[in-house]
């Protein structure tokens, strides 16, 4: 594999210069250079300007650019062009827009109007990754392939009657016959069984409550779908293009959930997301958790290896109803946040910012009022910065405790019918990962499957959707000696939504010790107290202990004097159970006693509100220390600040709103 920049952490963003006049191209190169940039992804929305009609190509535009970039030394992520059909494609082959779930075909003229399953699509795409990978294979500038952009971001699910058909071919493929669909969409229920193929259709809006696993299913297929495309166009690089590495951009912040990306990145040779701060009412959360609660599920989907921040954004984005700039810091403080949980390249949409289009008001590297600007200034630090940390570079993340994220639970758990329509899947996942990084505690976000042997503690939240193998690994972690900690709604159905019968949570009932009869959902606002003093919201449940102890009792409401936390003793470990949403403070004392019983302590003394994350190569260990407060806080630590390159030792101040880079054997 040809070697992607790794002479410093890699620094850059999107380029597009069919934006720009081509005397800008020159100046954008210089521009680079003092910048500290090292690396740009070019091409990904270049389709009608690279086969402006069909199958007639002009690459002259880019055969200028890439030099111009080589010869700046600035290495390239090059995209196949594929990520948006031109008009005339659009116009051509009216049937591969993509159709919304009432029916209405989409228009062209924004981006992504593709349907999933268009073999046209593939076809046209796949002649343009060819084109590409046969005319730039052994370009020098040329180090990475960027297939697409953002699947799924804008065309799933898409509804048309070839995803139907396509959608048939999946099903057959998955359950054999027509009996086992039956089976498994359990259409006994509602008189919904099928008794010829071409009866089953996708889950377009229909009078009432739709069939769950039929909803599920369309989850799966639409994923399943998208990496086909991604695969066809990999394929044809790996094939003439040998030796350079082939990603696309994944999604892993919190609120795209359109793709099973533990499905997905197996294929890339190097797994890159996109990341960006968003905007979210409710009052538990919190942008720096959520940033670093992506970092850590990103390095899960890598199996713990490097990996790449594709996007994230100098400033402010341009599609929330108000955008925030970043208050001064707040970008370096962002980028070394992605670099703590394992990031080794860091990118921004977009070099420059736009002076036209949809997207003119996002931020950039060089924005509007240009180079003299704040942007522009902690760009250059952070350029900086990156060739500071280019030992970091290739280590990984130490982490001891490992929580369990999947996206077919999260589907599953978003279905219509249950019985709280405020259960969202994340909520306990994040209010997890928020309070043991606040105890200054790692943790890997794993996919059900992840080799659980290495980790000390187990984190298992509202995983409804559960199977057996995953069930069986998680009760082996805990006979091996982990602390396992699972949460209400986890194990409740199997892989096709059907509920685990003999009581809740079917799953993990036998390693819990527990016999959950009925679940008490709670009402908005409504809190029920503990007799410890803490307090639950959303869920409560009706449960016995079956070998279990009780470690807090519902001290109020219907369920009185029921178990509301438990805890069973298994062989070498433990497995703890939570039947409520446990305030913030309530989660960390909890935690607290897990993290204590399993022996994990924090690596490093810091005060409140200053992430630790710490990187090791085997041999040296990086603690990374971020202050997100606007205080200046203390911290325990020796050794020399990469940062600075100044040493410290004893106790020391970390400015507020600074970062360090400790190397430790100093
Ligand atoms: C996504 C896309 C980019 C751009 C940015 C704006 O991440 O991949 O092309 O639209 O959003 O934030
Ligand atoms: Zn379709």
């Amino acid at each position: 594999m040809r070697d992607w920049p790794s002479d410093r952490i890699a620094l850059g963003g999107d380029y597009n210069p069919e934006q720009w006049p081509s005397h800008v191209w020159a100046q954008d190169v210089a521009l680079m250079h003092t910048a500290g940039v090292s690396f740009v992804s070019l091409g990904i929305f270049s389709w009608s300007w690279l086969e402006p009609e069909p199958g007639r190509f002009e690459f002259g535009w880019l055969d200028e650019v890439l030099g111009l970039l080589h010869d700046g030394g600035i290495a390239v992520d090059l995209a196949t062009g594929t990520a948006s059909p031109p008009p005339w494609f659009s116009h051509k082959y009216p049937d591969t827009l993509p159709v919304d779930v009432d029916g209405r075909r989409l228009w062209p003229g924004s981006r992504q109007a593709w349907c999933p399953s268009s073999q046209v699509f593939t076809e046209h795409a796949v002649a343009l990754a060819e084109q590409m990978a046969r005319r730039y294979h052994d370009h020098p500038a040329v180090a990475m392939w960027h297939v697409s952009n953002e699947y799924g971001c804008h065309n799933l699910p898409c509804y048309c009657d070839r995803c139907a058909e396509a959608f048939r071919t999946w099903l057959l493929d998955r359950y054999g016959d027509l009996e086992a669909l039956n089976t498994g969409w359990a259409t006994a229920f509602w008189s919904q069984r099928y008794t010829a193929w071409e009866q089953v259709l996708p889950p377009r809006a229909t009078t009432t409550f739709g069939n769950p696993t039929q909803a599920l299913d369309y989850w799966r297929f639409g994923s399943d779908t998208l990496l086909a495309q991604f695969v066809a166009e990999r394929d044809v690089l790996h094939r003439l293009s040998p030796g350079i590495p082939v990603t696309t951009n994944f999604m892993t912040l919190d609120h795209f959930r359109m793709l099973d990306y533990a499905r997905w990145a197996p294929e890339q040779d190097i797994v890159s997301t996109d990341h960006y701060v968003v905007q979210v009412e409710d009052p538990r959360h919190d942008q720096q958790a959520e940033l670093s609660f992506a970092g850590d599920l990103t390095r899960g989907l890598a199996g713990g290896r490097p990996w790449a921040l594709m996007e994230h954004s100098t400033s402010a984005v341009n599609w929330q109803p108000v955008n925030p700039a970043k208050p001064p810091g707040q970008l370096l403080r962002d980028s070394l946040a992605h670099v703590a949980h394992g990031a080794d390249t860091l990118g921004f949409f977009q070099w420059r910012a736009s002076r036209a289009g949809a997207e003119k008001f996002h931020s950039a590297l060089v924005p509007h009022a240009g180079q003299d600007t704040k942007v522009f200034r902690e760009i250059s630090d952070l350029g900086e910065a990156c060739a500071r940390l280019a030992e970091v570079v290739g280590s990984r993340v130490l982490a001891e405790v490992a929580l369990l994220w999947d996206y077919d639970a999260a589907w599953a758990c978003g279905l219509q019918g249950h019985p709280s329509s405020a259960i969202e899947y994340g909520q306990v996942p994040h209010d997890l990962h928020r309070a043991l990084r606040a105890a200054g505690i790692t943790v890997d976000v794993v996919a059900p499957g992840t080799d659980l042997a290495a980790y000390k503690v187990v984190l298992v939240p509202t995983l409804y959707l559960c199977s057996q193998d995953t069930a069986d690994a998680v009760a082996a972690a805990a006979r091996a000696g982990a602390q396992v900690l699972v949460t209400y709604f986890s194990g409740i159905v199997d892989e096709v939504d059907h509920v685990r019968l003999g009581g809740y949570p079917g799953a993990f009932r036998e390693l819990l010790g527990i016999r959950v009869e009925e679940f008490f959902p709670l009402l908005p606002g409504q809190t029920l107290t503990l007799d410890d003093g803490s307090s639950g919201t959303l869920w409560s449940e009706l449960m016995r202990c079956e070998g279990a102890q009780v470690h807090a009792s519902y001290a109020d409401g219907p369920l009185q004097g029921g178990p509301a936390v438990t805890r069973n003793p298994v062989e070498a470990g433990a497995a703890w159970y939570v039947s409520t949403r446990l305030d913030q403070t309530a989660n960390r004392a909890l935690l607290e006693q897990v993290l204590a019983a399993a022996d994990v302590r924090r690596p490093v003394a810091a005060a409140e509100g200053v992430e630790v994350v710490q990187r090791s190569d085997g041999t040296r260990t990086w603690t990374f220390l971020i202050n997100h407060t606007d205080r200046d806080a203390e911290v325990s630590l020796a050794g020399r600040n990469l940062l600075t390159g100044r040493t410290v030792s004893g106790r020391w101040s970390l400015a507020a709103g600074a970062v360090a880079v400790v190397r430790e054997d100093d």
